[in-house]
């Protein structure tokens, strides 16, 4: 058969983002070689680093440029000279919405070789995914302040919830729930917040009469706890942005390490390309030492592959991931390994199913 070619944009952006994404090309070149599946790479500098230069994240036609591709791969973005709001409004979440990237998907696994501070017969089993709303929710630049400075200032923020926009990661969440079947957990707060959960809450009801999954709604406080005492009665969870965000990192720690979590930004659709990146951040603690753990990039290319049609790529990579934490001497130190990234990255390609 012939070739079939993706258009990749790589985004390594600043600190370990740029030592990750090197490494995860690496792997996916390997894991491609000799198959007929290709790549080929664009390369953008994108990050604090351009902005610091000239004053932007990226250039003005940089999400024109980007929706050429098939798919997006970035590393982290972040300095400690540049407030966290412009790399993240200025670059990552104009992407997500420009190209309606509207589910955050995060896979949470315990591999062997990987310590949980929960206690061992609790964290065994833990094989969960975080659907998480992208686009809108409440992470919304609408609201304001007055007076400031003054006595009687005021800050007031509006959260955003759609009926398009609860509907369309609902669904996602339903249907990746029925495929994995071990049912549908939704987050909410609707005993508190009075407009926006119950209207969640009801689209859920809603849809869940279309698809044949158990489902249950369960407050993001007791969730939390649940999560902690209980994380492998849980398989897909779905929540609006800022619940998706906290669950993320919460079940990311209770399996050892923010190291190893991935992340996808789909478009489910496919209209517009999807963005692929660890769920870290640049680690300015340990960049340009070596030592950052590239399995968040490696696990997310992974995702990648597997978004693009080709589970069985994504399965070999997966093998090498396992095959390289189960050891100490090609694990990273975040992970009490005495490994560099270089050596993970290689025990990752040697360990390829
Ligand atoms: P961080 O994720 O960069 O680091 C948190 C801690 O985890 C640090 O101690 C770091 O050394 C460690 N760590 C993170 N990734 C690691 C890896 N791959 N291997 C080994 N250790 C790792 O989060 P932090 O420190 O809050 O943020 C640093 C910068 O990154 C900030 O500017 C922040 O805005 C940005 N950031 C960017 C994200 C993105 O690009 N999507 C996500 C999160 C933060
Ligand atoms: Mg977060």
């Amino acid at each position: 058969g012939g070739m079939t070619t993706y258009r990749l944009a790589v985004i390594p952006g600043d600190g370990i983002g740029t030592e990750v994404t090197p490494a995860a090309l690496s792997v996916l070149a390997a894991a491609t070689a000799g198959t007929d599946l290709q790549f080929t790479i664009e390369e953008f500098d994108w990050s604090c680093r351009r902005y610091l230069d000239r004053g932007a994240m990226m250039p003005e036609d940089g999400l024109d440029r980007l929706g050429q591709f098939d798919a997006i791969l970035l590393g982290a973005v972040g300095a400690p000279d540049v407030p966290d709001h412009v790399s993240l409004w200025g670059l990552l979440i104009p992407i997500r919405r420009a190209f309606e990237q509207y589910v955050n998907l995060r896979p949470v696994r315990l591999f062997d070789g990987v310590t949980s501070p929960l206690r061992p017969e609790l964290a065994r089993d833990v094989d969960l995914v975080i659907v998480r709303e992208n686009t809108e929710g409440e992470y919304s630049r609408v609201g304001g302040r007055l007076y400031e400075g003054f006595a009687t200032e005021v800050a007031m923020q509006e959260s955003v919830f759609t009926r398009t926009g609860v509907t369309r990661v609902v669904d996602y969440a339903f249907e990746l729930a029925s495929r994995r079947g071990r049912g549908l957990t939704s987050a909410t707060k609707s005993n508190g917040i009075v407009h926006t959960m119950p209207f969640w809450d009801q689209i859920v009801a809603e849809r869940a009469e279309l698809h044949e999954v158990d489902w249950r709604s369960e407050h993001i406080d007791a969730l939390c706890a649940k999560l902690v005492m209980n994380p492998a009665a849980f398989d897909v969870i779905v929540g609006s942005n800022l619940f998706g965000d906290i669950l993320s990192d919460l079940t990311a720690a209770v399996v050892g390490s923010i190291g190893i979590a991935p992340s996808a930004n789909l478009n489910p659709e496919g209209t517009f390309p999807s963005m692929f990146e660890p769920v870290h951040g640049s680690a300015p603690d340990i960049a340009g030492r070596a030592i950052a753990n590239p399995i968040g990039a490696i696990w997310s290319t992974a995702m990648m592959v597997d978004h693009l049609g080709h589970p069985e790529v994504a399965e070999r990579i997966m093998t090498g991931v396992a095959t390289s934490l189960a050891t100490p001497a090609t694990r990273t130190p975040d992970l009490s390994g005495t490994g560099d990234t270089r050596g993970v990255t290689e025990a990752v390609v040697a360990g390829l199913g």
